[in-house]
């Protein structure tokens, strides 16, 4: 089995860009399985519907989530019933949404997709780390594949979440800095990592915004209203290869293909 993800798609540019580029990516990279991080698919953060299903209908099957999830009030009965999209999991049970599905395969394998936000340099959230044992421990028998997303600012968070998880949670990487790692790779129990996926956005930015408008919050603490960057777009990512029988990932790789505008 091979699984697609995607990092954080930015605003209406990296929208463009997937909703134009991701059968072509899907086909090429032979996937079964396509998901994307979406809690920046609108173009002021957030997630709305006319986003995911623009994600839906160009091949993403999982939306996951992070902190700028629930951004957006008219979305949050979406959030409710669409069993594909994720909020972060480690957060408050009464937050609108869900942090998990089950995503069942033409294969007949069940694949669990869970969405968690971190803690460090990031607004409170419950332990992303108790969240996930709580759901393997809860949902036990009931897939073959775990996948998560690790949505935060701090590699030691991530690597210190991948290791512990090694060998239970077959998938995981992260996402939230916009910036990919290159140290895709595989843990001793058999689980594949990437720190960060990086983002689906413009390439000619910080982190996907106007470089005109951010630069003078540091030189002369003046904060502009951000502007969305325009331009070619880098659709940044990585596939997991995972054996069918055992469930052990048995390749990383790191992907980045550029949509011209
Ligand atoms: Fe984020």
């Amino acid at each position: 089995m091979r699984i697609l993800t995607l990092g954080d798609v930015v605003g209406p540019a990296g929208l463009v860009a997937v909703s134009t580029e991701l059968r072509r990516i899907k086909a090429a990279e032979k996937a079964d399985l396509v998901i994307v991080n979406a809690e920046n698919a609108y173009i002021g953060n957030g997630l709305d519907v006319r986003s995911a299903e623009a994600l839906f209908d160009a091949g993403a099957d999982v939306l996951t989530g992070g902190n700028h999830s629930l951004r957006i009030h008219d979305s949050f009965s979406y959030f409710d019933e669409n069993d594909f999209v994720l909020r972060p999991l480690n957060y408050p049970k009464d937050a609108p949404g869900k942090g998990y599905t089950l995503f069942q395969m033409s294969n007949g394998k069940r694949v669990l997709v869970m969405s968690l936000v971190g803690q460090v340099f990031m607004n409170p959230a419950d332990s992303p780390f108790g969240a996930a044992e709580a759901l393997l421990k809860e949902l036990k028998g009931q897939y073959d594949v775990a996948v998560a997303d690790f949505h935060g600012e701090a590699t030691s968070e991530k690597g210190a979440f991948f290791h512990h998880f090694d060998g239970r949670i077959n998938v995981m990487f992260g996402t939230h800095t916009h910036v990919q790692t290159a140290d895709e790779g595989l843990l001793p129990k058999g689980s594949g990592f990437i720190t960060d996926l990086g983002m689906c956005g413009v390439i000619d930015s910080i982190l996907g915004v106007k470089p005109s408008s951010v630069i003078s919050d540091y030189t002369t603490k003046v904060h502009n209203r951000f502007e969305k960057a325009e331009g070619d777009v880098a659709l940044c990512g990585a596939v997991f290869t995972v054996d069918n029988g055992t469930g052990y990932v048995t390749e990383v790789k790191r992907i980045r293909y550029v949509h011209e505008a």
